[in-house]
């Protein structure tokens, strides 16, 4: 209900400030929280607008902290703070740094909390799902970053949360992240209320070049425009603009954002050229993403395009895509 919602609401809030206090003026949140923000290069400023925070390393800080502002046990339940298992009850984030993931409206609906420890796992413990965080439904970022979006009519889509903290503090803020789950439908539409475009920046990794391919398909699908960064080796976007600096990283975006057919032929051009064959094969692939084009008019721009780059008669391009159409719609 309503209510029960408004009483998350409330109660995830309190939750925010608490972690926040906690790194800001504790002796174990500065030493440990705050100088591992500061390490990654997170200014004061940076900090204070995601809202970033620190929970000790106890079984109940959190909770007991709460219970004296009557907060109920069913609530922080409820609200994915606390676990009870059988008779045992503790706090979900514990010797952890804290991302709050917000609504588009800017209320905090859930957290994401990252591990100090090396190799601890898992690296990031999210909120469960309750009634005010369907993680399908949201991006990380949404909030900061809605009026930038809508300003320059582009999103800059990125995997994780210090991906978009990162360029905030370079001086990009049109930027949200899947959170490392695949792309929904709902999310795009969710940048779609602000932009058609969409600009993929994924981890240069194998995980994140299979995860682009997708999520690629997915928001031509919506009928949105998209474009791809592919980051060198081992890099992502928040390792990446902090090894360049501000400057120097936005000019790697400039020269380095490839519109979906570019992307897809660069992708295949070493292997197309050894082998003839796999030529065949990297054309149907583009003409395979054209084809989820919605909008005809749209892909015959694209037939063209690829025409172009990969010296193809438009014919042969166009009577491949229709035997895709017919057996697909
Ligand atoms: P990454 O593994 O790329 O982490 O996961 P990262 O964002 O670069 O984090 P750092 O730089 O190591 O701190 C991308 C995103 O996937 C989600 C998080 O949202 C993360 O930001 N993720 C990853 C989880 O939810 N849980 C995990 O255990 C790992
Ligand atoms: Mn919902
Ligand atoms: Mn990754
Ligand atoms: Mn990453
Ligand atoms: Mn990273």
């Amino acid at each position: 209900s309503q209510n029960e919602r408004d009483s998350l609401f409330i109660v995830l809030n309190y939750a925010k400030d608490y972690f926040q206090e906690t790194l800001k003026k504790t002796d174990e949140g500065r030493s440990i929280g705050l100088s591992y923000f500061k390490e990654r290069g997170f200014n004061e400023k940076t900090i204070d607008k995601f809202d970033l925070g620190y929970s000790v390393d106890k079984w109940d800080a959190f909770s007991k902290a709460a219970k004296s502002k009557a907060y109920s046990e069913d609530v922080l339940e409820k609200a994915g703070l606390i676990i009870k298992k059988e008779d045992k009850k503790y706090d979900r984030f514990r010797g952890r740094v804290i991302f709050p993931i917000h609504s588009i409206s800017g209320k905090v609906i859930a957290f994401g909390a990252r591990t100090l420890k090396k190799d601890a796992k898992p690296k990031y413990l999210n909120s469960p799902e309750t009634e005010v965080y369907h993680k399908s439904e949201i991006l990380y970022g949404i909030h900061q970053a809605k009026q930038s979006i809508k300003q320059l009519d582009n999103c800059y889509l990125v995997e994780g949360y210090t991906d978009v903290i990162s360029l905030h503090q370079s001086d990009i803020s049109n930027v949200v992240a899947s959170s490392g789950t695949s792309l929904t439908d709902d999310q795009i539409k969710l940048v779609h209320r602000f932009t058609k475009n969409i600009t993929v920046l994924f981890d240069g990794d194998p995980a994140g070049l299979k995860a682009s391919l997708r999520g690629i398909d997915m928001i031509l699908q919506a009928g949105m425009n998209v474009r791809v960064v592919i980051f060198p080796e081992g890099e992502d976007p928040d390792s990446y603009s902090r090894k360049l600096g501000t400057s120097d990283f936005k000019k790697f975006l400039e020269e380095n954002t490839k519109d979906v057919i570019s992307f897809k032929a660069a992708l295949l051009a070493k292997e197309a050229a050894r082998d003839p064959l796999k030529k065949a094969e990297s054309i149907k692939e583009i003409v395979g993403s054209i084809a989820k084009m919605p909008d005809p008019i749209v892909r015959s721009v694209y037939v063209k395009e690829t025409s172009n780059k990969m010296g193809i008669e438009e014919s042969v391009l166009f009577s491949e895509l229709n035997k895709i159409l017919i057996g697909d719609r």
